[in-house]
């Protein structure tokens, strides 16, 4: 593993058979509904990819690159599109997939943005969630798990844009963003 990584939060195992138990609420709560889910680059890659094949439903996939503006590792709740949607929203029923819910800022500023559009209706589902870390209540659908405030990479989530292809969730030792 490495030195700088400090412990496993959450094995593969864990998060397959938590992304399974998602998929089936998910599967459950839009039957006969066409489902459009939205990633948000780049963290989401490996929920949507593990999440959308556990999914009986028809699913449609598109994705949204955001950007916090602000210094350092924590968002400012100040948000740019770097890339946009391709789909049209209109009567449509929008999932957006996230690794991580930390602030809350980023996901609060797309909910209210994508619910400009016209969709039918937006919700959000999340693998990690940072309960203490909240800066803004954001309604949440479907939590994979709800972690401490600590520094988390794995499974999508990097430091520095390294870790990201990790299969599990880990904490990075403080000395690696300390120095
Ligand atoms: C992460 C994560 C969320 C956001 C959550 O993305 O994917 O989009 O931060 O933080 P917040 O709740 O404090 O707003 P990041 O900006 O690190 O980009 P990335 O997905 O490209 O790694």
């Amino acid at each position: 593993m490495g030195t700088d990584l400090e412990r496993v939060l959450l094995s593969e195992q864990q998060i397959a058979d938590r992304l399974t138990e998602m998929a089936g609420e998910i599967d459950a709560d839009y039957a006969g509904r066409d489902l459009l889910l939205v990633g948000v680059l780049k963290g989401a890659v490996m929920v949507m990819a593990d999440l959308a094949r556990r999914l009986h439903l028809p699913v449609e996939m598109d994705w949204m690159a955001v950007s916090s503006y602000g210094a350092g590792t924590s968002s400012s709740g100040v948000v740019r599109i770097l890339k946009d949607l391709d789909t049209d929203l209109t009567g449509r029923h929008v999932l957006i997939v996230e690794d991580i819910i930390d602030s809350g800022l980023t996901l609060s500023w797309l909910l209210s943005n994508l619910r400009t559009r016209g969709a039918a209706s937006v919700e959000i589902a999340t693998l990690l969630r940072k309960p203490e870390a909240a800066k803004v209540e954001v309604d949440v659908r479907y939590v994979g798990f709800d972690i401490p405030t600590e520094f988390v990479v794995g499974y999508g989530l990097d430091y520095a844009e390294k870790y990201r292809n990790l299969p599990f969730v880990g904490t990075l030792a403080p000395h690696v963003y300390s120095d």
